[in-house]
This record gives C-alpha cells, sequence and structure tokens, in this order.
C-alpha cells in the first residue's frame, strides 16, 4: 500500500517542518493539509486507520510497510520517533480534522532521547490532546505481546500480532448500527484460517502469549484459531473454516456494549451484573447483522454467536423457550471459548489453570454442557498436554510442550523442549525432544511425563520457548 508509505512521509515531513517552522507557515500547511487527506483517503476506503508498530516493524491496518530503499530512511526515522514518545499504536477516526493533526504533529516535534522516559511521555501528550479537544486522533503503548524487538517476527506470529490488531480496530466502535467492516474482517479471518492450516502448531503456540491488558481481543484471536484448528480436525473445507473463524473472532463482539468496569470485574459478579453481562450474545447477533461489504448479513455466523453460551442442553444463556439444537459452530466455540478463558490470565487476580488441567476439566464437565464427540476431537487436537505446558519428566527435568505428538493415538506423549537439566539448571534453549519416539541408544534417557507444573512458581515463561 504505497499510500500507507506516502501517509508516514507526510507525517513526518509535517514534523520536520513543525520542528522548523510556526504552524502557519506554507511547508507545515502544506504537509499537513496532505497528511488529511491521505489519511481520510485510507480511513473512507478500510473503514478506519491505525498506524501501530510490532517490533521493529511497522503496519498501516494489517499491512506491513514493506521499505524500498527509498522509503526506508523516513519510515525508519518515523517509527524511531514515535517510539521516543511511547507511542506504539496511532488511531485516526473518519471524523479526523487538519487541526487535529496540526496540534498532534506539533506534540511530536521537541527532540527526544530514548533514555527518556516513553511511558510518561505518552500520558503527558495524551493529556495534551485531550486538553486540545483532539478526539478523533488516540493513541496507545505499544502492544506488550510484540515489544520482543525482534528483526524478522515468525509468520504465526505476524498473523497473530495483525489479527490483534484487526479486531482492535473492528470492536472500537461501539454504536450500535454502526458497520463492521466487513472487508476487513474478511482478511482478519482469512489470515488465521490459513496460518492455521499451514502450520497449526506455532498458531497453537501463539495461545501461550497472554495479555490481560487487551484480553477481549487476544481471546477472540485465540478462540478463532482454536475453533479453525478444531474445525479442520474435524473435516470442515476452506469455505466452513471461514464462516467459522467468522463466527470464532467476533462471538464475544457483543460485550463492547458492556461496561468495561464490569467486563474487567473480579470475583463474582452480583445478580444484575451477571444480567448485563448475559446479554452480550444478543448484543453481538444484533451487531452482525450491520457488516458492511456483505451482500448478506452472516446469518451462520449471527447465530453461533447468539448460541455460544447457550450449552447443549440448553441451560446457559440466553434463555429459550422453544426446543432447539445448539448449532454445531456454537458447539465448537462454547469448547474452545472455555478452554482459552480457562489458560488466560484476564486480570491480574485469578490464577489461570495449565493447559494440562483444563482439558481434564472438559473431559469431565456436567453431561450437558459441552457436545462429548467434539470434546473428545478437541482432547485429539490438543493432546493430553497442549502446546505451552511446562512438564516434569520422570527424569526431573523441565520441559515445556511444543507440539503435539505426530502419531493419532500418542496424546499423553507430546514434543517436549527441555530447559533443565535433572538438578534445575536451567538449559536456556536446550533440545527438543519427541516423548513417544526416544533416542534408540542403549543408555539414553527414556523420558516420559510425571505431571504439569505452574510455570509461574518456577519463574518461567513459556511463551520464550514456543510463540
Ligand atoms: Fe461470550
Ligand atoms: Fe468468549
Amino acid at each position: 500500500m504505497s499510500e500507507g508509505v506516502s501517509l508516514l512521509g507526510s507525517m513526518y515531513a509535517a514534523v520536520r517542518a513543525l520542528q522548523i517552522y510556526p504552524p502557519g507557515n506554507d511547508a507545515v500547511l502544506g504537509a499537513i493539509a496532505e497528511c488529511d487527506e491521505l489519511a481520510k483517503a485510507v480511513c473512507t476506503a478500510e473503514g478506519g486507520l491505525s498506524i501501530w508498530t510490532a517490533g521493529h516493524h511497522l503496519y498501516v491496518n494489517d499491512l506491513r510497510i514493506r521499505l524500498d530503499l527509498s522509503d526506508y530512511a523516513t519510515v525508519a526515522a518515523f517509527r524511531e520517533l514515535i517510539e521516543t514518545h511511547g507511542i506504539g499504536r496511532i488511531t485516526v477516526d473518519p471524523g479526523v480534522r487538519s487541526e487535529d493533526w496540526t496540534v498532534f504533529l506539533g506534540l511530536l516535534a521537541p527532540a527526544r532521547t530514548e533514555e527518556t522516559d516513553a511511558p510518561a511521555r505518552l500520558l503527558e501528550i495524551q493529556e495534551q490532546l485531550a486538553q486540545a479537544e483532539v478526539t478523533h486522533i488516540t493513541l496507545a503503548p505499544p502492544l506488550p505481546l510484540f515489544e520482543t524487538g525482534e528483526a524478522e517476527s515468525s509468520a504465526a506470529r505476524r498473523t497473530y500480532a495483525v489479527s490483534v490488531n484487526a479486531l482492535k480496530d473492528l470492536m472500537s466502535n461501539p454504536v450500535m448500527g454502526a458497520a463492521i467492516a466487513g472487508r476487513r474482517a474478511e482478511r482478519t479471518v482469512l489470515g488465521i484460517v490459513d496460518q492455521v492450516l499451514a502450520d497449526k502448531m506455532s498458531m497453537l503456540g501463539m495461545l501461550t502469549l497472554r495479555d490481560y491488558d487487551d484480553h477481549t481481543y487476544v481471546h477472540s484471536v485465540n478462540v478463532a484459531i482454536l475453533s479453525v484448528a478444531l474445525g479442520e480436525f474435524v473435516g470442515f473445507d476452506h469455505q466452513q473454516l471461514f464462516e467459522l473463524g467468522f463466527a470464532a473472532l467476533f462471538h464475544d463482539i457483543g460485550k463492547v456494549f458492556i461496561a468495561n468496569n464490569l467486563l474487567n470485574k473480579k470475583g463474582w459478579l452480583n445478580d444484575e451484573e451477571w444480567r448485563q453481562m448475559a446479554q452480550h450474545p444478543d448484543f453481538g447477533f444484533l451487531m452482525l447483522f450491520n457488516v458492511s461489504g456483505f451482500p448478506e448479513p452472516p446469518y451462520r455466523a449471527m447465530i453461533a454467536v447468539y448460541e455460544h453460551h447457550m450449552k447443549v442442553d440448553l441451560s446457559g444463556y440466553p434463555r429459550v423457550i422453544r426446543r432447539r439444537r445448539q448449532g454445531l459452530f456454537a458447539k465448537i466455540i462454547a469448547i474452545v471459548e472455555s478452554y482459552d478463558a480457562a489458560i488466560s490470565e484476564f486480570n491480574k487476580e485469578f490464577v489461570p489453570a495449565s493447559p494440562h488441567d483444563v482439558i481434564r476439566q472438559l473431559r469431565q464437565a456436567e453431561e450437558g454442557t459441552y457436545d462429548p464427540v467434539l470434546v473428545k476431537a478437541f482432547i485429539n487436537l490438543m493432546g493430553l498436554y497442549p502446546v505451552g505446558t511446562l512438564v516434569i519428566l520422570d527424569t526431573g527435568e523441565l520441559a515445556v510442550v511444543v507440539s503435539r505428538s505426530t502419531e493419532p493415538d500418542a496424546l499423553g506423549f507430546p514434543i517436549v523442549r527441555l530447559i533443565s537439566d535433572p538438578t534445575g539448571k536451567r538449559l536456556g534453549d536446550g533440545p527438543i525432544v519427541d516423548l513417544m519416539h526416544p533416542d534408540p541408544r542403549p543408555g539414553a534417557p527414556q523420558r516420559s511425563i510425571a505431571r504439569s507444573a505452574d510455570p509461574r512458581r518456577y519463574g518461567i515463561k513459556v511463551s520464550d520457548f514456543v510463540a
């Protein structure tokens, strides 16, 4: 998207001009006008605009800006510039005015060095934007998931970052009746489907990247990944995977109408709070009536969104009077979404369960909650020790599961990465061992899993070894 590069170029030019000239100067006005025009063009074409960083990369909406030699200096300089101001994400809505650009870009003009406190600087800028009543440009810090700064992230990581970001945009317009940008949604879902089909284990590994600040978006992307993986496992074709992925990605979109303090509440909900929370499937259903760019509303997804908390025996919500059957998509989403919720750190107080324990709980769930055939399929897909589980081997070594076994029946014998020796000494990036196929040489260790363990007790971040 050369428009994206041009936009970044004009933003950077405007900042440079503002470093030298007062805001009324022709060079400044010209750069601001260009910037305003390009931003509006992108907003109209894509239903919104966000410029964001992931590691060393810069994205405009879903597209990573490819650096030609001619643009390299500008784009790299722009990325560094916003980074020194603590900005990881600039969201622009279609109502943006040229005055907004002048104020915002003016705030980026003072030279800064990287050592100064970037998060504090971001707060300062946000305050100044609020004072100047700039509401069409909003800023956020870098996504904590992706601040690792690797030069080249894996394809799975890239798809994951793009999806979380897209969902953030797609879910950030909480006006009933506002259209959801269908094209962008479609692109996001296809990205997930294709990446799951290309490399399922890497995508499942992304689930170890936990982030409670963006919980709803991360959860939605995780549920889409898991649903598509399970859909493929039970034999869905590409079109069905797309529809399922779409439903899964938006299963909780109705939550945009639930107050944040309720969504983030720690502990139990009272009756009234519960009643409000339980409305999100109805809201989601209604919202999906209004997806732009599709010839007709995504009916199958709408039904799945409506039914995802219904349970197979209909004892969940929304309550239904007439006898019906929970649909296949909703049954899949119900299983994978409770899996993701249980392993996630959605707030600082909640203790996430080990993936292994959650698999066990799913197996023992009360009859009528989940479809037992699909639960079985899900366990076959994930194995008893899903990717990201920290395990203690019978040799005393610690290991992290990096992949399900390649053998269909070897549910309890995944492929692991060793991370400590039997005395507990850390190995860093230790060797990968297939527990189903031990080293055949005489005297080589025969390893099996003794039990799963809580990574926080050992001070281990499993994502370091998986994602
Ligand atoms: Fe939900
Ligand atoms: Fe959910």
